[in-house]
């Protein structure tokens, strides 16, 4: 099939190189002329495993192409993907504004039927906003010609999204349309051939189908921090506590890792955008204000155990950090806990030496040159006469460590782990205190 994707970003990527290596022809189309000029050169913009290799495979086996030719790109794919970005509006709801763009710019362009497919998270509703921008540029072209729009969310993971697009639970597609039943299939089908995974419904639900997906996830998260915050103070292991409720299978283990809140660009965004779609309708979301309160809560805690633990003094003291980024396999730093971690600290006047695999980059990105902010190349780097250890992200290079050294060379025997990577019996035994979350050591 000619398939058209608009918007090079995370999801429109991945989701025109899934489809392109399983033989559909893709044109991938950005409004970024510098990003397509660096995608043509083999240069890929984000971080994901395995997704560099794919590109340039399939884009020299002529089956995906980048451009910046919109007119182009509309006339080439029956299947119009808008992957563009949704930023949050001030009050927390998605902005539309490149969503309904790029409806404009396919209904410029038309020429014969076209299936037009929001692929971006979007709120309920939005197919309806994208159907009326189609008709009404359209009709002041004076063309009459036939479309269809559909809502096929994405349920992709950044660092495992290659997996996801092939071997993804489910493919959501709402419509209530058998032309659109018919492409959609067709589309899929290399990824639909050992048990049906296509579920159509009306467009509504596809839509809230996104959302109600990651609050859920969110909802997971913010209650187990909750009940590791009150583990903490009523001297009980969270950890214990999670085997022990993820053993009932109504339950399961999956996605109940206590934390220092959950960031990324997915789940912060869509609980708030999902709360204010409640709000613009005059309803009183009470859990999904909850869950984002705890999260913001559950984010300032790592700042608090240490400066509980130098006593409210932590200026002039230097600390490790080990991981930027929101989670392991990413360089994605966006609603990341080690930021606010950051900021707290050098509020305080404290300075930060900081180590993550992938996301330095990103970092001096993000900060730029301070005299406060020393990234290293190395994990253990970090502690050259720092004062403390603090731990953001799982990443597995952190995992096995020589705590006797890791004693010799802090300056204070101080532990922060966001991420409940060690058993503290051992890092006690190394002569070490160890803050983790709803465990170790208390305050
Ligand atoms: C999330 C969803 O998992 C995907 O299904 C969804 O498609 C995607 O959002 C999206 O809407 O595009 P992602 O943001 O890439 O994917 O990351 P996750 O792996 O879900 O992690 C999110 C955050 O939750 C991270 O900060 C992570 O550290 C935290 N987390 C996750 C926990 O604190 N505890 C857990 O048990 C699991």
């Amino acid at each position: 099939m000619r398939i058209t994707i608009f918007g090079s970003g995370y999801v429109g990527l991945v989701t025109g190189t899934c489809l392109a290596d399983v033989g559909h022809d893709v044109v991938c189309v950005d409004v970024d002329a510098d990003k397509i000029a660096r995608l043509n050169r083999g240069e890929i913009p984000i971080y994901e495993p395995g997704l560099d290799a794919m590109i340039a495979e399939n884009r020299d086996a002529g089956r995906l192409r980048f451009t910046t030719d919109a007119e182009e790109a509309v006339r080439f794919g029956k299947l119009q993907f808008i992957a563009v970005g949704t930023p949050s509006d001030e009050d927390g709801s998605a902005d539309l504004k490149y969503v309904l763009k790029v409806a404009e710019t396919i209904a410029q362009y038309m020429g014969e039927y076209k299936v037009v497919i929001d692929k971006s998270t979007v709120p309920v509703g939005t197919a309806d906003k994208v159907r009326d921008t189609l008709r009404r540029t359209l009709e002041a072209r004076g063309a009459d010609i036939d479309f269809d729009v559909c809502s096929n969310p994405e349920f992709l993971k950044e660092g495992a999204a290659i997996e996801d697009f092939s071997k993804g639970a489910r493919i959501i597609v709402g419509t209530d349309s058998e032309a659109v039943r018919k492409a959609m299939r067709e589309c899929y089908a290399p990824y639909n051939r050992n048990h049906e995974k296509l579920m159509f419904m009306d467009v509504r639900s596809a839509e809230l189908t996104k959302y109600a997906a990651n609050a859920m996830l969110a909802t997971k998260i913010s209650f187990m921090n909750e009940i590791a915050n009150l583990a903490e103070r009523l001297g009980a292991d969270i950890e214990h506590v999670r085997h022990g409720i993820g053993s009932d299978p109504r339950i399961g283990y999956h996605f109940i890792y206590p934390g220092c809140g959950y960031g990324g660009s997915c789940f912060p965004k869509d609980v708030k955008a999902l709360a204010q779609t409640a709000t613009n309708i005059g309803y009183d979301a009470q859990l999904l204000g909850a869950v984002e309160s705890v999260n913001l809560r559950q984010k300032t805690r790592l700042f608090e155990k240490l400066n509980q633990a130098f006593d409210g003094d932590l200026k002039g003291k230097t600390i490790a950090l080990w991981g930027l980024a929101f989670k392991p396999n990413t360089d994605d730093m966006r609603e990341a806990p080690s930021r606010e971690l950051m900021e707290a600290l050098w509020d305080s006047g404290a300075r930060v030496q900081a180590f993550d695999p992938e996301a330095a980059g990103e970092c001096r990105r993000i900060y730029g040159e301070r005299d406060d902010l020393v990234l290293v190349d190395r994990r253990d780097d970090t502690l050259e006469g720092a004062d403390a250890l603090v731990i953001c992200t799982e990443w597995k290079i952190f995992r096995a460590i020589d705590f006797d050294n890791l004693r010799q060379t802090l300056r204070t025997p101080v532990v922060v782990d966001g991420r409940n990577l060690f058993d503290p019996e051992i890092v006690k035994d190394a002569g070490l205190l160890y803050y983790a979350i709803g465990r170790g050591e208390s305050l």
